[in-house]
């Protein structure tokens, strides 16, 4: 899977993104993650992409050329990673990669607070659908609604997304937490050790490990008896009934 993400913050993704299962998840080359910084799509001389609201209000709202301009750096760099025919003549001066790429399964996501709520369900249904993601991180008020019309003429799918019922500052904790969720539902990125544990025996199950016993202020605290009692049906049971989801 490939994911590309377009921000204006850059920095903030190389912390999370390099560490643990999803820096080996990339070593691996199970993903592939790009970070592309939008300013760099500016033609302005200050880099501006951000301007007043037309019609008035407080707030700004996130151009929509540089974002265009990202979206089809991103369809032409190097890997060739998509190819649709464009659906109008309006779009086709943005000219998209040619055929025979190999990613082919692709879509544009738009992080916004009024999007479709995502869940673990749709993580799963990306992770298995697609193999490119484009992930554009808004700003500000928003971003000019024309972005997604050229989307939609250049034959690409948009997903105007939310990562839950509250406002965040921008899109790039979103774009994180996407690429969590989906990465972690890739064969092969989660280790032995680790697990879809909602597969497993269910998200929400109080697990423990050593030592049996542990003493806090004069306290003991104590594993539950049943997991130690190596009968495997008992301990599935008692799971089954602690189970959240
Ligand atoms: Cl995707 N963006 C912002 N700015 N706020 C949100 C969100 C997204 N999802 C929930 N709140």
């Amino acid at each position: 899977m490939r994911f590309d993400i377009i921000t204006i913050f850059p920095k903030i993704f190389n912390s999370y993104l390099n560490e643990s299962i999803l820096k080996r998840a990339q070593k691996n080359k199970l993903i592939e993650i790009k970070i592309h910084n939008l300013r760099d799509f500016s033609k302005d001389k200050h880099k501006k992409v951000d301007d007043k609201a037309y019609g008035g209000g407080p707030g700004m709202v996130m151009m929509a050329e540089p974002i265009i301009r990202a979206i089809v750096s991103i369809l032409n760099s190097k890997s060739k990673i998509l190819n649709p025919k464009p659906r109008s003549r309006n779009a086709s001066h943005f000219t998209t990669g040619q055929a025979n790429s190999k990613f082919k399964k692709n879509k544009i996501i738009l992080f916004t607070p009024t999007g479709k709520e995502f869940n673990n369900k749709m993580a799963a249904q990306l992770a298995k659908n697609y193999n490119h993601l484009i992930l554009i991180c808004g700003r500000y008020e928003g971003i000019d609604e024309r972005v997604k019309k050229v989307i939609l003429d250049l034959g690409f799918g948009v997903l105007n997304l939310s990562i839950g019922p509250y406002v965040l500052t921008g899109g790039e904790l979103p774009a994180m937490i996407l690429i969590d969720a989906v990465a972690r539902q890739i064969p092969g990125v989660l280790g032995k050790t680790e697990s879809l544990e909602e597969k497993r025996y269910g998200i929400g199950v109080p697990v423990y490990t050593r030592p049996v016993e542990i003493e806090f202020q004069k306290k003991k605290y104590r594993v539950p008896k049943v997991l130690l009692s190596g009968d495997h049906q008992k301990i599935s049971e008692w799971r089954k009934k602690q189970k959240k989801i």
